[in-house]
């Protein structure tokens, strides 16, 4: 790589971790309002699994003519800013891009985003931590919105998948707001999913007023729900059907620097735990993906540029 050109990590005609390419593209300028980050760390989530397998493709959710750009959320360095932005050359942030159907993402060296989209690191957070939060932590908290005000009655919420990063940070946001949460994780995750401060299942019975469904079980998580009650789903535009009066909804994340520097603190506090199962170099990205893919995996994986 040279001064001028920035790699980023692409598919083309994604059929798993082995069509992932490594494009030099040139190095991408930021417009108004927006900062160019060089990116520190990012972590692989389970979209850029489905990205690279090509099944967003198939349901047409993604339409990229040429190519496809991998991952989401980063930690980094504001090399440069354009007009009307507060944020200074060297300031240490962490954000994610938004959606998934773009020719670019965090898999690369650098990645230009909104200022608005972007939080200024705590003091001494590393950026391994940083990069692993912000899709994860937003997408809990929007999650949350969705979910709405706790009811005096019927406050029985079922997270699935609270060993995740996000449903983790569900079952915690939830705890505290007033939500009786119990986690819904593999049996081995018992003593982590305790940890949150929450109950734990590993084989739930049906008749939960609430089930936020961050394992995306889709129509097994709704048939957990009882009859009247609410299904919060992560997967937009792919919610399962609504049965027995229960309210369908699903969360759509959207990148908030502001949320996520509220979030970021929580971290620092403790509230929220954060695990981090390996990092490898940007050049190493096809085993990096092909090692989340294999399964079972606790805590994020990284790529460093
Ligand atoms: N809507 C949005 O904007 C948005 C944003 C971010 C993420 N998401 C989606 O949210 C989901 C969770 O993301 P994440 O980053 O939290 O993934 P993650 O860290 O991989 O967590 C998912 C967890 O669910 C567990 N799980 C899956 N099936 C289970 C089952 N039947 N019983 C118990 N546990 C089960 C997994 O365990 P195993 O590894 O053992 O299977 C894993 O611990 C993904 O589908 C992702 O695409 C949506």
């Amino acid at each position: 790589m040279n001064q001028q050109t920035s790699r980023r990590a692409v598919v083309r005609t994604p059929h798993g971790p082995e069509s992932i390419e490594i494009l030099d593209v040139p190095v991408p300028e930021p417009g108004q309002g927006q900062v160019r980050v060089k990116v520190a760390a990012a972590a692989i989530n389970p979209v850029d699994l489905d990205v690279t397998g090509g099944g967003l493709h198939r349901l047409g959710l993604v339409t990229q003519p040429e190519h496809t750009g991998l991952g989401s959320d980063f930690s980094g360095v504001v090399e440069a800013a354009g007009d009307d932005v507060e944020l200074t050359v060297g300031t240490r942030v962490a954000g994610f891009v938004g959606g998934f159907d773009r020719d670019h993402g965090a898999h690369a060296d650098h990645v230009v985003v909104d200022a608005a989209d972007v939080a200024v690191l705590p003091d001494g957070m590393c950026p391994n931590v940083a990069a692993s939060l912000p899709l994860p932590l937003t997408t809990a908290a929007q999650l949350l919105e969705v979910l709405g005000a706790v009811p005096a009655e019927g406050r029985r919420l079922l997270v699935t998948g609270a060993a995740g990063g996000v449903g983790a940070a569900v079952a915690v946001l939830a705890a505290e707001r007033g939500w009786e949460v119990t986690g819904l994780a593999r049996p081995g995750d018992e003593a982590f999913v305790h940890g949150l401060g929450v109950g734990f299942t590993a084989a739930p019975r049906a008749g939960w007023d609430v089930v936020a469904d961050a394992a995306a079980m889709q129509d097994e998580a709704v048939s957990l729900v009882r009859a009247g009650g609410k299904f919060v789903g992560v997967k937009p535009g792919l919610e399962p059907a609504a049965e027995r009066g229960i309210a369908v909804d699903v969360v759509v994340s959207r990148p908030d620097g502001r949320l996520l520097a509220r979030l970021l603190d929580r971290v620092v506090d403790g509230a929220v735990p954060v695990r981090i199962h390996a990092t490898l170099p940007l050049a190493e990205v096809v085993s990096a993906y092909q090692l989340l893919a294999k399964g079972g995996v606790r805590g994020r994986v990284l790529v460093l540029p």
